[in-house]
């Protein structure tokens, strides 16, 4: 009889010659070693959204000049929303919000090799959160311009 930690090292092996099949060596990177994991403190833009399938993901931007220059992602998703929120903080940095707003669900596929069909809902809602929290900014700005305008009165 197999002892427990054989029995552990061959599931584990398992579950790798598994997810091999199905992802793609990138997508399996990000999700092993996600890049900007974490929360901002005060960030100037944030959101939280709940897909379908009843994770959730959030998203924190730092924007200087209308220019993203840092951000940070959690989630409770599976593997592949890891990835994706992994990659899409990546691609945001340095860009200025209109040219964040731009990308897309399928350039997050892109870097990532693809993912199975199943998984396409998760980039998806890596991109809501970013709009949603790119909106959280712009009404953040709106708020601070109606302020000065209303002390100059
Ligand atoms: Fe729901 Fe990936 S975000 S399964």
């Amino acid at each position: 009889m197999k002892d427990f930690d054989t029995l552990t090292r061959e599931l584990e092996e398992k579950i790798r010659q598994e997810e091999e099949q199905i992802y793609s060596k990138k997508a399996r990177e990000e999700a092993y070693n996600p890049k900007n994991v974490g929360e901002l403190d005060n960030p100037d833009g944030a959101a939280r959204i709940t897909g379908p399938c009843g994770d959730t993901m959030q998203i924190h931007l730092r924007v200087d000049d209308e220019k993203i220059t840092d951000s940070r992602f959690i989630t409770d998703g599976c593997g592949a929303s890891v990835a994706c929120g992994s990659v899409i903080t990546q691609l945001i940095k340095g860009k200025a919000i209109e040219e964040a707003l731009k990308i897309t669900p399928e350039d997050v596929l892109d870097v990532l090799d693809g993912l199975p069909d199943d998984n396409v809902h998760c980039a998806v809602l890596a991109v809501e959160t970013l709009r949603a929290a790119i909106n959280d900014y712009r009404t953040r700005q709106n708020g601070e311009r109606m302020k000065s305008v209303s002390k100059s009165f």
